[in-house]
């Protein structure tokens, strides 16, 4: 046999193997998704956790509803809470928020249910919610999960059918190599830590920031969000770095939040929910600003 056709059939091989190796990977892969998407979990429903018709309690549940767990951003369940817009997430897949009113899934759930799905991503079948970032905003404390189960309760039944919801396998992959939390009550595992009462400290602003991190990155450098379709915009640095926040005082951070106006003059993209965030009342911006001047500065893109 000639060399060339001895290297040729070696590399044949190598590519070869690597393809099989490659097709089982992703085969194995996917299934352990598949598995874990089904498993049924123990953790029952938070039946302590009642609705109240109190005003203060359902005016507090809105504001979290909107400013802090961004429940009603339009790409999630829509300001009506009916449902949002299907966000077509390229190879990834297409999700939609479902309507939460009493004309859908409001209508199954109980409190206690729905309060089981905010702190563990747990849906009324035991099962892992799809992508809902409950692994941002599970740290309320029992009084403002009550709040905000009371303020669901409070809003107009909608009668408005379900977006679709598909995963592509890039998705299925991403949430195992723990790059994208889609398969969520397996990423909160049962553990929660519970927030006090809201204070203007970064101790506090640390909670907030958790609704951040899935796009501005678990370690606030941002970065391109793995598996996203190129022409969504890049998150950027939100530690104080050179390339990130440095410089930022809470005035400019205000100015970002409540009109999207970023500090280089430019207009910030509208795929961050400022709509929401902007809503935060100033303990809550105080907060979250002092958490992230508190982070130590970090170089841009390693997310
Ligand atoms: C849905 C994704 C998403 C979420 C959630 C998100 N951001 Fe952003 N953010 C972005 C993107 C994308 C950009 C860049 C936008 C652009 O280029 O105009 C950005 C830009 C910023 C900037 C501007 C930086 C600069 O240099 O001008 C700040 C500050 C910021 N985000 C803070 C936050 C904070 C604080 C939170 C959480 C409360 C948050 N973001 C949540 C996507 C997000």
């Amino acid at each position: 046999m000639g060399v060339l056709k001895k290297v040729l059939i070696g590399v044949g091989a190598v590519v070869g193997l690597g393809a099989l190796g490659l097709g089982g990977f992703v085969f194995v892969t996917a299934r352990a998704f598949d598995a874990s998407m089904d498993k049924v979990y123990d953790q029952k429903p938070l039946d302590q956790i009642k609705a109240s018709k109190d005003e203060a309690a359902i005016a507090r549940g809105k504001h979290i509803a909107e400013a802090v767990a961004g429940c009603t951003s339009k790409d999630c369940h829509g300001k009506d809470l009916a449902g949002g817009n299907p966000l077509s997430m390229g190879p990834l897949g297409t999700l939609t928020g479902p309507n939460l009113t009493g004309g859908g899934v409001g209508a199954a759930y109980t409190d206690g249910e729905l309060a089981r799905i905010v702190r563990f991503g747990i849906k009324k079948s035991g099962k892992s919610a799809v992508f809902m970032p409950a692994q941002d905003f599970n740290w309320m404390n029992d009084e403002d999960l009550a709040a905000l189960v009371s303020y669901l309760r409070s809003v107009p039944n909608v009668d408005k059918p379900n977006g679709p919801l598909k995963l592509g396998l890039l998705a299925k992959i991403l949430d195992r190599q723990g790059a994208l939390p889609i398969d969520v009550a397996r990423k909160i595992d049962g553990k929660v830590e519970l927030a006090g009462k809201p204070e203007a400290t970064a101790a506090y602003g640390k909670f907030l920031a958790k609704s951040c991190m899935g796009c501005h990155g678990e370690g606030f450098s941002g970065g391109k969000i793995p598996g996203a379709p190129g022409d969504l915009p890049v998150p950027l640095n939100l530690t104080p770095h050179e390339s990130g926040l440095k410089g930022w005082t809470q005035e400019d951070f205000n100015k970002l939040l409540e009109k999207g106006d970023r500090k280089n003059g430019k207009k910030l993209h509208e795929f961050m929910p400022i709509e929401n965030y902007g809503l935060m009342d100033a303990t809550e911006k105080t907060a979250l600003f002092a958490y992230l001047m508190s982070l130590p500065p970090k170089p841009f893109g390693g997310r």
